[in-house]
């Protein structure tokens, strides 16, 4: 595998990597993707092989300009257009009907395609130099948290892929919010991201939180609209358990378990006379978006058997973060 940084002249065996056919694994703003052509069939291929992902869970394509969307994809309302004004580049995934001229392997067999601009220079630059749009799920294998470092990458793909292009750490920590059109002037939040339901009701009338993001239940498969959501996911080898409860609580919590090698995951304002071991996943919930992925890897390196973590409020990004941790826990919830 080729490791490679975001110089020109790295950027140039990227390009020419993706033009052959291969698998490159690209930072983006929110997650590492494992990119491809989305164009051809065969690159598309080496990346549910490498993820070991599902065939029938499909995937997203990358775009650097209007042009592309209209190029690959049909029947664009016109809401599409200001969302696009006002969020791309940016974590917002749009869900289109697809032309032809997209395999069908990339969506899963589906007639729609999931689409969106992402906000990073590399990336931007890369789709740029192709010409291509390239199909990207996250660079994790499938089931573990996604990568937010190019370390994270090779930790789960080194020998799998071609190369990754190193871009630091991820900005926003969390995949993108994905979303859905629903008759006129309406969306449908299939996958809540940093783009919350807040900042998408200024530009949409109706804006509907899909029952499965937000529930404590395990989520029924025939009502699962987005593929991906049927599926574990996030998960660390740890056992994860999502406490919900202020700071004394988790403490009476987390005093009564007996379990070895557990560790706690808090909030940074807990730590005061928190008497077990502990890590912390910063203070707000776009902090806590960004540390997340990596506090859980962490978890596994470290040997911890059972982490507890402090749930965030569903408010804001930090309803994007529960979502993610309630799969990371396999929907284990603790509440008094
Ligand atoms: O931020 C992100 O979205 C990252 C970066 C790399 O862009 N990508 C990412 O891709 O998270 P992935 O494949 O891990 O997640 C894509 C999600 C899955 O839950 C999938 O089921 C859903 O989008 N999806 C893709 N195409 C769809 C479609 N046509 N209809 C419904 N859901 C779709
Ligand atoms: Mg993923």
């Amino acid at each position: 595998m080729n490791f490679l940084s975001g110089s020109d002249s790295d950027l140039e065996i990227a390009v020419s990597l993706l033009m052959c056919g291969e698998v490159v694994a690209l930072p983006t703003e929110t997650v590492y993707g494992l990119a491809a052509d989305a164009t051809n069939e065969t690159a598309v291929s080496k990346i549910f092989e490498a993820k070991g992902r599902p065939a029938d869970n499909p995937l997203i394509i990358h775009i650097s300009d209007l042009e592309m969307m209209k190029k690959y994809t049909e029947d664009i309302p016109s809401v599409a257009y200001r969302l696009a004004e006002n969020f791309w580049p940016g974590p917002l995934t749009m869900i289109l009907p697809k032309k032809n001229n997209i395999p069908s392997i990339v969506t899963g067999g589906l007639d729609t395609v999931a689409v969106r601009m992402p906000d990073n220079e590399i990336m931007k630059k890369v789709i740029s130099m192709t010409g291509k749009p390239l199909a990207a799920p996250s660079a994790n294998l499938s089931g573990s948290p996604s990568p937010t470092t190019a370390r994270h990458v090779i930790d789960d793909m080194n020998g799998k892929i071609s190369a990754v292009v190193d871009g630091g750490e991820c900005r926003v920590g969390l995949e993108s919010t994905v979303i859905t059109f629903e008759g006129y002037d309406s969306v449908r939040i299939l996958r809540p991201g940093f783009i919350t339901p807040e900042q998408l009701r200024k530009v949409v009338d109706d804006v509907i939180i899909d029952k499965n993001i937000s529930s404590d239940e395990v989520p029924e498969v025939n009502e699962v609209r987005s593929p991906g959501m049927k599926y574990t996911h996030y998960s660390p080898r740890a056992r994860v358990v999502l406490v919900r409860e202020g700071i004394e609580m988790f403490k009476k919590y987390v005093s009564e378990q007996t379990e070895q090698d557990s560790c706690s995951l808090i909030f940074d304002y807990d730590t005061e006379n928190f008497p077990f071991k502990y890590m912390t996943y910063g203070s707000t919930p776009e902090e806590q978006a960004q540390q997340l992925f990596a506090k859980l890897r962490e978890a596994d390196r470290l040997g911890i058997k059972t982490l507890y973590v402090r749930a965030p409020r569903k408010e804001g990004v930090g309803l994007a973060v529960y979502n993610r941790l309630i799969r990371a826990a396999g929907y284990e919830v603790v509440e008094s």
